[in-house]
């Protein structure tokens, strides 16, 4: 078992999260995988964006379900990161499921509804993958339990991850009965009885977010089923290390 580099929110160590230019430099880079953050606009568009404000990440501020796609597409979303990338900005899902199709990548669409609970954003995002024909290779993940609950529907087409960065001697357990059937978890929580525990439910265990090369040997010792990192090419670089000094 190989654990997989899924670029968090794209290489988003070197370009602004969650933009085109993070999720092609991390294709570049040579991720295996792309995780992103999924919010709803006023007018229910599915867009791109971890923070349910955009204050952090553009020239402006306010709640994302505030904007209409039109309103919030004109946003600045990438000088705060840097002016290189002023032309940087906030895509759709639809954009980024057009982008992914073509290639080889899996995918992690996590639902950020922990804070706002978006009416029907986990149908929302169910057909549009449905009708890009990508539920096979995406992973749906959410911090909120019931909305893995409102996901249990789709169990058989799609994997749903609970993610978490709660400690629970139970976890495995816990994220089974929900209705999911694979874990993300945050690094703090890893270790080799959490691994035992799920690799016994056949559930994949991901984690978060590991960019030193020491979490990584860790993850990597554990053969956890993928790491999410801001710096996909290292973690490569180091998995191909590892893998050397194992033999
Ligand atoms: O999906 C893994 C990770 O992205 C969860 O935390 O806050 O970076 O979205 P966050
Ligand atoms: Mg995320």
């Amino acid at each position: 078992m190989i654990t997989k580099i899924i670029a968090h929110r794209g290489a988003s160590k070197l370009a602004p999260e969650n933009t085109m230019y993070a999720f092609v430099l991390a294709y570049k880079l040579g991720a295996e995988g792309i995780e992103t953050d999924v919010q709803l606009t006023k007018d229910d568009v599915p867009v791109l964006i971890h923070d349910e404000t955009v204050k952090r990440t553009t020239n402006s501020s306010g709640y994302v379900k505030d904007f209409t796609y039109e309103e919030l597409k004109r946003l600045d979303a990438g000088s705060w990161f840097s002016p290189e990338f002023c032309d940087a900005r906030i895509i759709t899902l639809e954009e980024f499921l057009k982008w992914i199709k073509p290639k080889d990548l899996c995918i992690n669409i996590e639902l950020k509804n922990n804070k706002i609970e978006y009416n029907n954003l986990e149908t929302i995002v169910y057909d549009m993958l449905k009708h890009h024909r990508l539920l096979e290779r995406t992973t749906l993940s959410t911090f909120n339990p019931n909305s893995v609950k409102r996901l249990v529907k789709y169990q058989n087409n799609i994997e749903i991850a609970f993610l978490t960065s709660k400690r629970n001697p139970n976890l495995v357990e816990y994220a089974k009965n929900l209705g999911a059937n694979a874990l993300h978890v945050k690094y703090r929580l890893v270790n080799q009885q959490l691994m035992e525990q799920a690799q016994k439910q056949n559930m994949p265990v991901r984690v978060y977010t590991v960019n030193k090369f020491k979490r990584m040997a860790h993850c990597y010792h554990l053969n956890c089923d993928g790491i999410f990192t801001d710096v996909p090419y290292k973690a490569l670089t180091f998995r191909k290390v590892f893998q050397f000094n194992k033999q």
